[in-house]
């Protein structure tokens, strides 16, 4: 399963997702309201005590952002503590302190030299691997990349972009950017973010450099963080940071010239932080987030809309598979999977991503084919995580995994713990025993089970995307804002073990492969 080589045609599509917390309407309109509210409020508060609010400028805003949560505040005005009707009685809140809503969710955002993170994106035209030409069109919109041309109405009208999948570190700071609860006070804090871009600085050194240069930054990142103030307070356990690659691209275990990646995540100041990327490694210090995909709603009302029209699908495929046929891949799980896709002729639809065929980076190309299907095949494929599971669950496809490594071990802030609600979980331990027989699988499955399952899904949907950041974060729980929440509970357990007089530090780094076994997983397979 180690990465070699991987290509990133593996991972057809991406879509950026984000949780909100209701799906119900009348809940939503909230965060719709607050904005004026806010609005007002500020002005109200301004003529009275204009100290009462700590306007301070966020760094590195990108210029064509616009949202109100353009500045950060000491005690951000919070939808979730504004009275939910429109009779608000602001003598009371103008008389009464408002609860400071941010506590205990405070991050402070490290200001890294330029090296770390805005110089590479400056030459981005000198960064080309996996991509076209270059990673520069990808950076757009907050690293959402340039929006996509659809005249068939296949998408919804501006909230899909062309996202390449290996950006997440890039949204993320974005996003973190525009997160409510920025503190430039470190020690009112809860963590302490570092918006370094890792696999951006990998990917420049990943082929046929040595492990020195491979290395450099990781270590130049180190001596600058243990340098810092905020280092001591726990040693670095609050800190964490994201890279938008898989972990393993930053496990190197030896220093044999031959393995592949950096040793990033084995410095020791490193093993003291966290680190979330699209897919985790088997140490527990590491922790998978969904890879961003192509749809980045702007408002709780497109992701309905878009709910509402992949519930509505006539679905035409039993099953569909997207992925590149390779000879190396015969005896894989994949070559399986494409054997009986195309022995069931018309229920299975295969879309072939080679390079000349279908380009599966189209997210219309693949929600044509995935809104039309009702199983979508997810095989591992050269790691265990793919996007393509991420479009799999926007399409409300419903995901078919192989091995527990793509999805249940991975992903535990954003999909349901059971996983038998929302997928169906055909276990492949060793492909030499291939008998799984795809086709009568799936349609052993009565209607009314793919109807729930489907709904579920469906369900998922707003916590696997990304949200415009222009959008605000407070009052939905998209993918950042469940991974950052996610995180917050992590490294409040470690604060907690410390005020009990522990170290912090006892299994925080520990390696556990079981959680990649197909054993804990066994005992819930599908009936
Ligand atoms: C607003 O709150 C204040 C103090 O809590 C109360 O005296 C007043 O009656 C309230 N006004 C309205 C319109 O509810
Ligand atoms: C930062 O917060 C701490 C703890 O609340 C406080 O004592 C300190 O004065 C604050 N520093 C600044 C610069 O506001
Ligand atoms: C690694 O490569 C760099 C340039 O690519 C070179 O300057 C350096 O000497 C090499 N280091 C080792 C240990 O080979
Ligand atoms: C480095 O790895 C290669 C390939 O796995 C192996 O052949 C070689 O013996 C290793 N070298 C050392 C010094 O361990
Ligand atoms: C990592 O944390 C441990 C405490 O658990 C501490 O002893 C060690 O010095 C820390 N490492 C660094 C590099 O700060």
């Amino acid at each position: 399963m180690k990465p070699k080589n991987y290509s990133p045609m593996e991972k057809p599509i991406s879509v950026g997702t984000g949780k909100f917390r209701s799906s119900n309407n009348n809940n939503h309109s909230n965060v719709w309201f607050v904005v004026p509210l806010f609005i007002l409020l500020s002005f109200i508060l301004l003529c009275f005590d204009y100290s009462a609010l700590y306007i301070t400028d966020t760094t590195d805003e990108p210029a064509s952002s616009s949202s109100f949560s353009d500045t950060t505040q000491k005690k951000p005005v919070s939808p979730r503590d504004e009275p939910t009707t429109k009779d608000v009685n602001v003598s009371r809140l103008l008389d009464e302190p408002l609860p400071d809503s941010c506590s205990g969710r405070y991050i402070y955002l490290h200001d890294l030299p330029g090296r770390f993170n805005n110089d590479l994106l400056h030459s981005c035209s000198l960064i080309t691997r996996g991509t076209e030409n270059n990673i520069c069109p990808y950076l757009e919109n907050f690293g959402f990349g340039p929006e996509i041309q659809d005249p068939d109405n296949v998408l919804l009208k501006q909230s899909w972009f062309s996202t390449n999948q290996f950006m997440l570190e890039v949204i993320f700071h974005n996003k973190m950017k525009k997160y409510t609860c920025l503190t430039h006070n470190s020690s009112l804090a809860s963590a302490v973010f570092i918006p370094f871009y890792a696999g951006i600085d990998m990917s420049r050194y990943l082929w046929g450099f040595n492990i020195s240069v491979r290395d450099s930054s990781s270590h130049e990142l180190m001596d600058w963080l243990v340098k810092q103030k905020e280092w001591s307070r726990m040693s670095g356990r609050d800190h964490f940071f994201v890279a938008g690659r898989i972990a393993w691209d930053f496990r190197r275990q030896t220093d044999n010239e031959s393995d592949w990646g950096s040793k990033l995540r084995f410095l020791p100041e490193s093993q003291n932080m966290s680190m979330m990327s699209i897919e985790s490694s088997s140490w527990n210090n590491d922790y998978a987030i969904p890879y961003p995909t192509c749809f980045h709603p702007s408002s709780v009302d497109e992701i309905s809309e878009w709910q509402d029209r992949m519930r509505s699908r006539k679905r035409e495929y039993l099953f569909a598979f997207a992925g590149a046929p390779r000879p190396e891949y015969k005896d894989s799980v994949r070559g399986k999977i494409i054997d009986e896709c195309l022995e069931s002729d018309d229920q299975c639809y295969l879309l072939d991503c080679n390079y000349g065929k279908v380009n599966c980076d189209n997210p219309v190309n693949v929600m044509k084919v995935f809104r039309n299907s009702v199983f979508c095949l997810q095989p591992p494929g050269d790691s265990y995580t793919r996007r393509s599971m991420f479009d799999s669950i926007l399409a409300g496809c419903i995901p078919v995994f192989f091995h527990p490594g793509t999805a249940y071990a991975q992903y535990k802030w954003h999909l349901p713990k059971n996983h038998k609600s929302y997928s169906v979980y055909l276990p492949v331990k060793d492909v030499k025993e291939w008998d799984i027989k795809i086709k009568e699988r799936l349609l052993e499955i009565s209607e009314e089970r793919v109807v729930r399952l489907r709904e579920e899904v469906i369900k998922l949907i707003p916590s696997v995307v990304y949200a415009n950041p222009s959008y605000g974060s407070e009052g939905n729980e998209d993918a950042f804002e469940l991974a950052v929440k996610g995180m917050l509970e992590k490294i409040e357990e470690v604060r907690e073990m410390m005020r009990q007089g522990k170290d912090g530090g006892e299994g925080f780094d520990d390696r556990d492969d079981y959680k990649y076994t197909f054993s804990p997983y066994e005992a819930q397979v599908l009936t």
